[in-house]
């Protein structure tokens, strides 16, 4: 069977850690889009590891692919490889030929534009990681990607630079006004790309992604899917602009690995919900706590706790309440079959616990988010107040169970569940993977 992970808000919500606690029962861990700019971590005893491209089961030993939905840069893969053999990890990593190749123009790329969006009007600045990401999407749309099987021949991969590379070179020099560097130099490239493509075929890590997956579900395996960033940050149903380039909504597990979406859909699409709101990079924020100095307070509070600084760039991360429109709007966008719900401990001992239950538009009570961001950037949330909960000795409750946990936590996780309709699987109380309150595995289901 399939399991998908997906992230119902903003990116950060803890996926990587749910993927290791569950990929224990899968066979094969598969990213199914997005790149570097992910960074998920899994805590094993105590020892953390940050993942920005090798698949969240690599610490529990387990196949990893990355789909074709995926834009990958070799370079930071195979540094990534290196690190984690070293900390003594042996991570098997596949690459579907059909992938798409973060190339060096792409990442100088994604800063000059947004540098130059910075210098005509700071709010078109979407905050991206500076990876590539964008750029890269933009040339597979537009037909003149480098793909990973085309580092394989030399002959096609010099076809394509020297049909891109000197675009790119325009852009640079005649658009954007800057001086164009080794980043367009088409023989150095088409000599790193080969040797990177050697490499990739010498340890045979490429794979026909569909066929791949196939062949392992015939054989009776477990398929997880990895979904990274968020749907808020999703490029069809996030707040555009201020989005990601690719689709981590679950529909994005068929198109980018190739399986069909009945595979996806019969299998669990699980939604991963931080218990609170966090945003790294611009865009609104209906709930976010920034409004006086009592806000701004709190919002420093959970960011130490919660150890809100992104994993990739290490911007400290914005703060907000639990949005709820957000959430019924990503359990509608994936279907979601269960949720886990983490940092319920970041939320402990606080004098008030609030969320937002709908948003007040116009004179007008909405439930879901509107399809504009100029329209949800006006959204005003009509907050509802829990009681709080304690601080308590998470380790034993996790170890104890669902009864265990404080009992008006579990109002407040029993208000999510209800309020977006779907049952609730998991509960983090810390980034352990034994800080969990398992309630359903995935795979049982
Ligand atoms: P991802 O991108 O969705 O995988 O999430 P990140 O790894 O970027 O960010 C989540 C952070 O919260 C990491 O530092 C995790 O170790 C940590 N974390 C995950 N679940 C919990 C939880 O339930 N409680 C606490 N306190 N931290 C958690
Ligand atoms: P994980 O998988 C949080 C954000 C960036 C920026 C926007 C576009 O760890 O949850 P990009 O570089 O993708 O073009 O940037 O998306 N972003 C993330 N925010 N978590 C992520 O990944 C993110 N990946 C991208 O901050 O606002
Ligand atoms: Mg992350």
């Amino acid at each position: 069977m399939t399991v998908t992970i997906v992230g119902s808000q903003l990116g950060d919500e803890g996926k990587g850690a749910l993927v290791d606690l569950w990929g224990g029962d899968a066979d094969v861990v598969a990213r199914y889009q997005g790149g570097d700019n992910a960074g998920h971590t899994v805590v094993e005893d105590g020892e953390e590891y940050k993942l920005s491209l090798v698949p969240s089961g690599a610490v529990r030993d387990k196949v990893g692919v990355l789909g074709n939905g995926c834009v990958i840069n070799p370079n930071t893969l195979f540094s990534e490889i290196d690190t984690l053999r070293e900390r003594g990890l042996d991570p098997d990593v596949r690459l579907a030929r059909r992938a798409h190749v973060i190339m060096p123009y792409h990442r100088r790329l994604d800063n000059v534009e947004e540098e130059a969006k910075a210098d005509s009007d700071e709010e078109l600045v979407v905050g991206t990681t500076g990876r590539g990401i964008g750029p890269t999407y933009e040339d597979k749309a537009g037909r003149r990607g480098i793909r990973v099987g085309d580092l394989l021949d030399p002959e096609v991969l010099r076809q394509r630079l020297e049909y891109a590379v000197p675009q790119k070179r325009a852009l640079i020099e005649d658009v954007y006004g800057l001086e164009a560097g080794e980043e367009c130099d088409v023989e150095k490239l088409v000599e790193e790309y080969t040797e990177i493509g050697r490499r990739l075929a010498e340890d045979d890590m490429t794979v026909n992604c569909g066929d791949f997956l196939a062949r392992r579900r015939e054989a009776g395996e477990n398929v997880m899917f990895e979904g990274a960033q968020g749907t808020l940050i999703d490029i069809d149903h996030g707040s555009y602009p201020y989005v990601t380039s690719s689709n981590p909504t679950a529909g994005g597990a068929a198109t980018g690995t190739g399986v069909g979406p009945s595979v996806v859909g019969r299998g669990e699409v699980v939604g991963i919900v931080k218990s609170y709101l966090s945003r790294v990079g611009e865009g609104p924020m209906p709930t976010e706590l920034k409004d006086d100095d009592r806000e701004e307070e709190l919002a420093d509070f959970i960011r130490e706790k919660g150890g809100e600084f992104g994993t990739v760039t290490g911007r400290p991360r914005r703060i907000g309440w639990l949005d709820i429109p957000m959430l019924r709007h990503a359990a509608r966008v994936s279907g979601f079959t269960g949720i886990a719900v983490n940092h319920l401990d970041v939320l402990a001992g606080l004098d008030e616990v609030k969320v937002g239950h709908s948003y007040e538009l116009d004179g007008e009570e909405l439930l879901t988010m509107p399809a504009t961001t100029e329209r949800w950037a006006k959204c005003e949330p009509n907050l509802r107040e829990f009681d709080p909960w304690p601080e308590v000795d998470w380790s034993s409750v996790a170890e104890d169970g669902y009864d265990a946990v404080p009992e008006n936590a579990r109002e407040y996780l029993d208000y999510v569940s209800g309020e977006m309709d779907v049952p609730i699987y998991a509960v983090g109380v810390g980034p352990d993977r034994a800080e969990t309150v398992e309630l359903a595995n995935p795979f049982e289901q």
